[in-house]
């Protein structure tokens, strides 16, 4: 299948800008559209091709060495015994294609999805294999993280800030290039996102009411895309939306893919037809193996070959999970054998969900469509170091304006928490002016004197025992205020 790829000439990503200029103007920033400004610098910026090719992956969990009481109650890392979660896993994806990585609950999908994107993962992960971008070993590159982003599964978006201002901060602390050419490329995220409609509402929270939850995922989308990256992953990125949501989303993603030529790896949970139908790559994990990886659209005819028709009604990703659950062989166990789930041998179960799984994979790797992974497509050229398109770090003071900045916002916008704050300092200043009051004022600090002028120290203490209880009530005091300012920055 690749090879056929590998022919085809990448889509005109030039085009998408041209067409970009003639669109309809937006209400805020307008004048930067209409100017024309920045545009130059996005057409740039854009013409990075990247292929992600991964070797022989294989990524094991150690048992953990610590033996501490609070990994033993949290139950984090039990392990006894070295258990693999990605198991030689081979692939590659090409610019202009949507990648979707489907697999049950703890198929492995995040810890695969982590480990192509650099991420640091878990210190006990213990992995093996090679990832290439453009041919050239991931590890010898310095920036491949200026190439790529990664969209999180939960949002991290301030609920006070509107939707563009949250593109513009994200553009502002990233990007390094005039003010113009961050408001443009802003204008073209939120057209791009079909968030131009919703610019100017508050992304919302429990205490504000703001915009939709598809509309807030394809914000955080935005915030990670500002940078303009040719390679994108994205983990459960329809996680909590509805099927409508999700669908829009998703086809925001494939636009990405297929309009502007970047690679777009995804790990998602139960997509619709809709949404299946947009991915042009699927990955099937189950317990950490590759079961199928090629086009999307082949999967039903290749799985009904095997014996696993998919109904003509069912959603065919819904028919993949069903057919790679360990589910799935519990219930026909059970059917066969006329027993209560009370009664399931579950090492007979785990050993024939095995028997499945060694079943799907020996006939993918018979096929004929496991992709050559190694093939790079003719269009890429490797990746420099000294590429004009990677994106420099903007200098710390300006970082710490911005952020000073959208913290002084978020107070003024959301007042009740500092109502609360107030509240709190009040009381506490209360309490310690109570207990300190006056401590080392001068009537303390020059004691009364008897007619022969000698200090009268009370409770008979001398001048020594004095001043050091002084001392030691100005030391409690500041001792007490630093420790309450520093619990509340907590
Ligand atoms: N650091 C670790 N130590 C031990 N086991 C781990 C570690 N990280 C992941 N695992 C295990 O590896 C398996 C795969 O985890 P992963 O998070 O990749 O699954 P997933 O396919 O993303 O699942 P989900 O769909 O629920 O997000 C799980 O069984 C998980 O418990
Ligand atoms: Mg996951």
């Amino acid at each position: 299948m690749l090879n056929e790829d590998a022919d085809t000439p990448l889509r005109d990503t030039q085009g998408v800008f041209e067409s970009m200029d003639d669109g309809p103007m937006m209400d805020v920033g307008a004048k930067y559209d209409t100017a024309g400004l920045g545009l130059e610098e996005i057409r740039k910026s854009t013409k990075q091709l990247m292929q992600l090719t991964w070797l022989d992956i294989e990524i094991t969990a150690q048992p953990s060495q610590k033996k501490c009481g609070c990994c033993a109650s949290s139950g984090a890392n039990m392990l006894t015994k070295p258990k693999v979660i990605i198991d030689h896993v081979s692939g590659t994806v090409q610019p202009g294609q949507f990648l979707a990585i489907i697999g049950a609950s703890g198929a492995g999908k995040t810890t695969l999805l982590n480990f192509l994107s650099g991420r640091e993962i878990s210190q006990n992960l213990d992995r093996t294999g090679k990832i290439l971008v453009n041919g050239s070993d991931k590890d010898t590159m310095k920036n491949f993280s200026s190439y790529s982003a990664y969209v999180q599964q939960d949002d991290i978006l301030f609920q006070t800030m509107t939707v563009r201002e949250c593109l513009t901060f994200a553009a502002r602390l990233k990007l390094q290039a005039r003010e113009e050419e961050k408001i443009a490329r802003v204008n073209h995220m939120l057209k791009t996102l079909k968030l131009v409609k919703c610019q100017n509402t508050r992304i919302g929270g429990p205490l504000v009411k703001g915009v939709s939850g598809g509309e807030r995922k394809r914000t955080s989308i935005g915030v990670e895309l500002i940078t303009d990256p040719n390679l994108v992953f994205l983990d459960e990125p329809t996680t909590g939306l509805d099927s409508f949501t999700a669908t829009s989303v998703m086809e925001s993603l494939s636009d990405l893919a297929s309009k502007e030529n970047r690679t777009v790896i995804s790990t998602i949970h139960q997509p619709n037809t809709d949404i299946f139908d947009m991915f042009d790559r699927l990955v099937l994990l189950a317990r950490g193996k590759i079961i199928y990886f090629n086009r999307a659209d082949l999967a039903v005819d290749y799985f009904s070959n095997l014996g696993y028709t998919c109904p003509d009604t069912s959603n065919p990703c819904d028919y993949f999970m069903s057919m790679m659950s360990k589910e799935s062989i519990e219930l026909d166990y059970a059917d066969e054998n006329a027993i209560g789930e009370a009664g399931l041998d579950n090492q007979k179960i785990d050993e024939e969900y095995e028997k499945l799984i060694i079943f799907f994979v020996e006939n993918y790797f018979k096929s004929e469509l496991v992709c050559p992974a190694e093939q790079v497509h003719p269009d890429i050229v490797p990746l420099r170091d000294d590429d004009d398109s990677i994106q420099v770090q903007t200098p710390w003071f300006y970082q710490y304006k911005l952020l000073a900045t959208r913290n002084f916002l978020n107070v003024v916008r959301l007042p009740q928490t500092s109502y609360v704050k107030l509240t709190t300092t009040c009381v506490t200043a209360t309490f310690v002016a109570f207990f300190f009051w006056q401590v080392g004022a001068a009537h303390y600090v020059n004691p009364p004197v008897n007619s022969a002028g000698e200090a009268i120290y009370p409770n008979g203490e001398n001048a020594s025992q004095y001043y050091t209880g002084i001392f030691q009530n100005i030391q409690g005091s500041l001792f007490f205020m630093t420790m309450n300012v520093t619990m509340n920055a907590i």
